[in-house]
């Protein structure tokens, strides 16, 4: 396959959640091109079975594929949670996903070997995070080996209130403070010392969770591992008003022309 360098990255996500992702990318890849796809329509997919997640990540594949990209980032995790393995047998361009990143991020950033993972109900049902950051745990192995227990020890919460709470533009609302402490609270209690954001619209909360965690806590954006107007496009599947005024909220460049995809299709 001849891919062209200069052709545009494709980011997709269930909504408007994976604009926190192609922030990070705007700010470390600044002369690349991105096409970007918002699943408005169906969101969420933190509720949804994996066959569906599979099913709906494979369409947006395969319009981003029709816009000529290079290489797709799932900036969703619950997508790249349940869908990524499947989704790269199937295509020929480069694919990622933000769990291992953001796995792999956790276990270096750790220093006390205590991780919490926050996440949608699907993705900590994957037990992907689980999985990604035994396997990155320096004390895996000698676990393995010797059958005494690894080194790291995991925590994780399900935060599903999360979501409808940054869609309702309540990140720095006091029910959501409220909210936050008592998802937070039992992992708060393990003495972590790193806490994962796996979800996309974590980092939206990010001042808000700092004020919960308190300073002790170092928060991990999976995001930040990964990579004019013309320049960036913006796609979704309803919503497209709403789209921009979110979007506007979290880029650096004011976005007026999403337009609106039939992604049933693709
Ligand atoms: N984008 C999803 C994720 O990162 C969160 C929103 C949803 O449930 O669809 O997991």
């Amino acid at each position: 396959m001849k891919t062209d360098r200069n052709a545009p990255i494709g980011v997709f996500d269930s909504g408007v959640g994976g604009l926190t992702v192609v922030r990070e990318i705007m700010r470390n890849l600044p002369d690349e091109r991105i096409v970007y796809f918002g699943d408005t329509a169906r969101v969420p997919y933190g509720s949804k079975s994996k066959n569906t997640v599979i099913r709906y990540s494979r369409q947006i594949v395969h319009f981003l594929e029709t816009q000529q990209v290079k290489a797709i980032v799932i900036a969703c995790n619950t997508a790249s949670a349940l869908a990524l393995d499947t989704i790269e047998k199937e295509i020929d361009l480069p694919i990622i996903g933000v769990v291992k990143p953001g796995a792999q991020m956790a276990v270096e950033t750790t220093q006390n070997k205590r991780v919490g993972v926050i996440a949608t109900e699907s993705t900590i049902q994957s037990g992907l995070y689980q999985q990604l950051i035994t396997e990155a745990d320096p004390g895996a192995y000698e676990k393995y080996l010797h059958k005494k227990d690894g080194t790291l020890d995991l925590f994780t919460q399900a935060c599903p209130l999360f979501v409808p709470l940054v869609e309702e533009g309540w990140t720095k609302d006091p029910i959501t403070e409220e909210v936050a402490r008592r998802y937070l609270a039992e992992i708060l209690d393990k003495d972590i010392d790193t806490l994962i954001m796996g979800c996309t619209h974590y980092p939206l909360l990010r001042s808000l969770l700092r004020k919960v965690v308190g300073e002790k806590v170092t928060l991990v954006n999976p995001a930040n591992d990964e990579l004019g107007r013309q320049k960036y496009q913006f796609f979704a599947s309803d919503g497209v008003e709403r789209f921009n005024a979110f979007a506007h909220s979290v880029l650096p460049e004011q976005i007026s022309d999403t337009k609106q995809v039939q992604i049933e299709n693709y």
